[in-house]
């Protein structure tokens, strides 16, 4: 199947062109299979009829409908009086006529339950709060052939939730989003919009947004996010539990790595989480040897040697957008060397410290500053680094191979809540509910003269996901062994 080509027909186009005053003169974007040149009057007419009623009348609201509707109360408790929009995004051209796996924006998700692009969920503000719609592109139409012939057409997409149905199922009452631009145009009054995701809906407020003020929105529904509810958290666990046996199901296959390459483990992992859940939550990061000490390696496209240490940092995400985000350092051949052990322990030290520090109350930066304490302990010890302690973590002399934080929020985003304020987050205070990742990590680089030639190239990172409860923390990736016998044990059993 090749590129769209235009057509004659004139019906209305698809959401995403649809910002434009005459866009409902524009003909349909036709896909054009090679087979088909052009339509006969005949096979137009043909294909208008014939179809069966496929509404879905018994549906049920989706399980966080209650959970969407309280983020969209507190939402609107916040901007009394003003319009809010908030859009899902657009569809990416990957190359010609291909598109990304379309991923809806974390805000339009975190308010709606639904994932559709184009979507907008618009809160219309009353004189008592707000009313919600969610725009969507209705069922294809059949009089006008845009169904068949329309590149967002269902028979080359997919049947579409109708109106009606998309209203029971998210519990908002759904608009056909073809009008929304142009009602956005003549609508006065304050009017705020995420920005950065649906161009054609940015386009039509243009004159009635500022930056600041929609700045404030986005660092609100980043805040809002800080505290997870109920789904969330059970999400999120969802997400862990994949994510354990992803890990599993890799080290029963390292010896096909050993044979290939660390791409390997990457399709390995992504087979369970596209299984089990919607996606991988980021680019899988599978580095054997020397490059565990590149923290993004996601090009995974080197070799996985016995002997050496394999870091696998890895995020099953599920149907609902929740990731998780878990390394394992893993000996590839099941035993790590007394170096290896050495450097490994200590990192797990170090996350122990960094775990006991998770408790509410505690302040965000604790649970960093217990585990680079034991870390710049060890280097002095090690003699990598001239002591005091004191005196190092002063200096920050250990980050030459710590090198990045111990952790970030976690939840829609693997790197949850990015856009809160820095007294909110980073500066702030841990409360129950909230789910962070604990991830210390020592690396030593291939080409670092500093370190003893035996230490060049080992790279250790253990991370796991951690919820605030009331009186301390649970690990919700308890599951995946982390000391440093209990994982060759854990190995040697799942290799059988
Ligand atoms: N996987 C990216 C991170 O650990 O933050
Ligand atoms: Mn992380
Ligand atoms: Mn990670």
């Amino acid at each position: 199947m090749t590129v769209a080509e235009e057509l004659t027909p004139a019906v209305p186009d698809s959401a995403a062109d649809a910002a434009g005053p005459d866009e409902s003169e524009k003909p349909i974007k036709q896909r054009k299979n090679g087979l088909y040149p052009g339509v006969s009057d005949e096979l137009a007419e043909n294909m208008k009829s014939g179809w069966a009623d496929t509404e879905l009348r018994d549906l049920e609201p989706i399980p966080q409908a209650a959970e969407t509707a309280a983020r969209r109360a507190a939402l609107s408790a916040r901007f009394p009086g003003e319009r809010l929009v908030i859009p899902a995004g657009n569809l990416k051209t990957r190359s010609n006529d291909t598109e990304y796996a379309f991923r809806a924006s974390v805000e339009y998700a975190y308010l709606t339950g639904n994932q559709t692009e184009d979507g907008v969920l618009v809160l219309e503000p009353k004189e008592e709060g707000h009313e919600a719609t969610i725009y969507l592109l209705p069922r294809s139409d059949r009089e006008n052939g845009e169904f068949w012939l329309d590149g967002q057409g269902e028979l080359w997409v997919g049947r579409r939730h109708s109106l009606t149905e998309a209203g029971t199922l998210y519990g908002i009452p759904a608009s056909d989003v073809r009008e929304l631009a142009g009602a956005l145009r003549e609508a006065t009054g304050p009017v705020r919009v995420v920005r950065g995701y649906d161009a054609g809906i940015e386009a039509a407020l243009t004159d009635k947004v500022t930056a600041e003020r929609d700045e404030e929105l986005r660092v609100f529904l980043s805040e809002a996010r800080l505290v997870k509810d109920d789904f969330e958290v059970g999400e999120l666990q969802k997400a862990v539990d994949s994510t354990v046996r992803g890990f599993e199901d890799v080290v029963k296959v390292l010896d096909k790595a050993e044979a290939t390459s660390e791409r390997y483990i990457e399709g390995t992992f992504f087979l369970r989480a596209r299984v089990e859940g919607n996606d991988v939550g980021y680019g899988t990061i599978a580095a054997a040897g020397p490059h565990a000490c590149t923290l993004h390696w996601v090009r995974n496209d080197g070799a996985v040697r016995a002997g050496e240490l394999l870091l696998l940092d890895a995020g099953v995400e599920t149907h609902t957008y929740y990731t998780a985000d878990v390394t394992r350092t893993l000996p590839i051949n099941g035993r790590f060397s007394d170096l290896q052990r050495k450097i490994y322990d200590a990192v797990y030290e170090a996350q122990e410290a960094g775990i006991a520090a998770v408790k509410p109350g505690a302040k965000y930066r604790d649970f960093h500053d217990a585990a680079q304490r034991v870390l710049a302990e060890k280097l002095v010890e090690w003699g990598l680094v001239e002591g005091p302690v004191e005196r190092v973590l002063e200096l920050g002399l250990q980050r030459r191979w710590t090198l990045h934080g111990t952790g970030h929020m976690l939840g829609m985003d693997v790197h949850d809540c990015a856009a809160a304020r820095v007294e909110a987050y980073v500066d702030g205070v841990l409360e129950p509910g909230m789910c962070l990742t604990v991830e210390p990590g020592l690396y030593f680089q291939a080409d670092d003269l500093t370190v003893p030639q035996e230490y060049r190239g080992i790279g250790v990172r253990i991370e796991d996901d951690l919820l605030v409860t009331e009186d301390g923390n649970r690990n919700l990736s308890a599951a995946l062994p982390r000391r440093s016998d209990e994982v060759e044990a854990w190995m040697a059993a799942l290799k059988g």
